[in-house]
């Protein structure tokens, strides 16, 4: 009997000793400690032994089991520090290694153009209103003195929803609904979307940006807007950019022009940027038209106004020297990321 013992307490620590997981540690203790182990069994024939012996033996099987725990128990510390050693050594972080680059966005060439026109207009005491991007063909067009028949109303061809209601084509709507509020003096500029059915192209797209600009107060003259818009195309292109005005037509205007800057490429010379001409066409602009002021409620003969209307992708275009207006659009990160 002690000899069988001692193999099975030999056996038993051989195997604890080779137990490299703690799983595998667990089914040594199961085979000689568990209900059908080894070791149990012992206990389970103590009947066959004599009974004079039986404390003896007894004792024998408690000091094989005690042996056999405490190997058990031993190896486990050992097992499950080595097991946490290897996982740690898995996880490190090698804090010595270059940090994965985090790319952030930034903004849109649309974006830094229009903020720095708004820097430059805010500086000049201009408040900054937004208006619906759908809105009534009233707003559109019949309070612009444009009417229902007006040749104008065909150029700027959008999108309708109904008879009355349509995407506009412009930013100019803002400037009646503005006055409508009857809060004067006026001094705001108002960026935001605009649509017209064109076909895409270099130049043309569906949808675009203006940015438009109404002054209203008394004794408002062209030489206010002349002197509004110099200072405003040389703080974005320029110490020594030059303005041009231009007589032109706009329906909601009178005197109505248009303003080109003198190339910045070139300085006013000619080149390949402002094609030869030395200038460049930058926006719209004119004095309000009397009958513009009367059907949104002020009194013509008291009050006077500018306004203006600007492209915001031909500035970003122009800034950036970008040759088609596509790129603003196709959020492609390689190209946007130059800016
Ligand atoms: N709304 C005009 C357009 O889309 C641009 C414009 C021209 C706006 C003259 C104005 C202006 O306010 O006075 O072509």
């Amino acid at each position: 009997m002690k000899d069988k013992l001692r193999l099975i307490k030999e056996t038993a620590l051989a195997q604890i000793q080779a137990s490299d997981m703690p799983d595998k540690l667990k089914d040594v203790r199961v085979k000689f400690l568990g209900k059908k182990g080894e070791l149990t069994s012992v206990l389970k024939s103590m009947k066959e032994v004599a009974p004079e012996d039986r404390p003896k033996v007894g004792q024998w099987v408690n000091e094989a089991r005690e042996a056999i725990e405490s190997a058990l128990d031993a190896r486990k510390k050992e097992i499950d520090a080595a097991v946490l050693e290897a996982r740690l050594k898995a996880e490190a972080i090698d804090v010595s290694l270059p940090a994965k680059k985090l790319s952030i966005g930034h903004r849109h060439p649309n974006t830094i153009a229009l903020e720095e026109l708004e820097r430059v207009f805010v500086g000049l005491g201009y408040e900054v209103i937004e208006g619906p991007e759908i809105e009534l063909d009233e707003y559109n067009f019949t309070k612009l003195n444009i009417p229902a028949d007006h040749p104008a109303k065909d150029e700027q061809d959008t999108f309708y929803i109904n008879d009355e209601i349509l995407l506009r084509t412009q930013t100019s709507p803002v400037q009646a609904r503005v006055m409508e509020k009857g809060k004067l003096p006026i001094c705001m500029i108002s960026p935001g979307r605009v649509f017209r059915s064109d076909e895409v192209d270099a130049t043309h797209s569906p949808s675009f940006h203006q940015i438009e600009g109404l002054v209203i107060d008394k004794n408002i003259s062209f030489a206010d807007l002349k002197g509004t818009l110099e200072v405003f195309a040389k703080e974005m292109f320029g110490e020594d950019t030059k303005t041009k005005f231009r007589p032109h037509h706009f329906p909601f205007t009178e005197p109505s022009a248009e303003m080109d800057v003198s190339c910045f490429k070139c300085g006013g010379k000619g080149c390949r940027f402002c094609k030869g001409s030395g200038w460049i066409e930058i926006l719209g602009c004119g004095m309000v038209h009397p009958h513009v002021l009367e059907m949104c409620g002020i009194d013509a003969n008291e009050y006077t106004g500018f306004a203006f209307g600007v492209g915001l992708e031909r500035i970003a275009l122009l800034k950036y020297e970008i040759d088609d207006m596509r790129l603003l659009y196709e959020n492609d990160i390689r190209f946007l990321k130059q800016f």
